[in-house]
């Protein structure tokens, strides 16, 4: 099963997001961070946008909601049509009922953890989400550096999904380059956020191949 890139928009030109998906046609998803300026330092935008651009996208949208009170806010992007809807576990209320509304809303359910939160409670309840997003800086801005220090957690991951058997992608996010991303394949990650590293490159479509690539070398 080859890497799949899914390219942040956090790093696109903002003024022409639309033309901006036309540079991605090679990636799996397109990665749309949600920032409210309270769960995280940063602001983006919220469902308006969000559901224009679902409206517009060639490609499947992974979204990615860096915000406090998810339990209220996550099941409208599902209804807006998005493919995967990733919430953090460190704001969510009752994240199973959250996840359970989400799928009932046709969207994969996604667990985000920020680098310095613990999975071990989340390992028992695998099945409950189609993927649980390590995220391997801490969230709110693009062009940080890869925490290698998040990558046990990752193994933990990738050995509770082999053991039970659950249907899991496991995704990382944050300083994904053709040098630290076969940190994180091999690591277990199977699915890959990247925003500069795609969209400062000359041909945003080649550096997708090319992060694919080296996912597999
Ligand atoms: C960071 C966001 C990421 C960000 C990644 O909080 O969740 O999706 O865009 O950017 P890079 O790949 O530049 O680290
Ligand atoms: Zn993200």
């Amino acid at each position: 099963m080859p890497a799949r890139i899914n390219p942040s928009i956090l790093s696109a030109d903002f003024a022409n997001l639309e033309s901006e998906l036309g540079r991605i046609r090679g990636a799996d998803a397109v990665h749309v961070d949600i920032m409210d300026n309270h769960f995280v330092p940063n602001l983006t935008f919220g469902l308006q946008m969000a559901t224009r651009l679902q409206q517009v996208s060639p490609l499947p949208l992974d979204v990615h909601l860096m915000i406090d009170d998810p339990d209220r806010w996550a099941p409208g992007y599902a209804e807006a049509g998005a493919f995967s809807v990733t919430f953090h576990a460190e704001a969510a209320q009752e994240p199973i009922a959250l996840a359970r509304a989400l799928r009932e809303r046709g969207a994969r359910a996604g667990l985000a953890l920020k680098p310095g939160t613990p999975v071990e409670p989340y390992l028992e309840m695998l099945d409950e989400f189609d993927q649980i997003l390590v995220m391997t800086v801490e969230p709110g801005f693009g062009g940080q550096s890869f925490m290698p220090s998040t990558m046990p957690k990752l193994t933990r991951l990738a050995d509770a999904v082999r053991r039970t058997g659950a249907d899991v992608w496991l995704q990382v996010d944050g300083g994904i380059t053709a040098e630290t991303i076969l940190v994180a394949a091999e690591a277990g990650a199977d699915t890959f956020v990247a925003g500069s590293a795609v969209f400062n490159a000359d041909v945003p479509d080649d550096a997708i191949a090319g992060l694919r690539a080296a996912a597999a070398s």
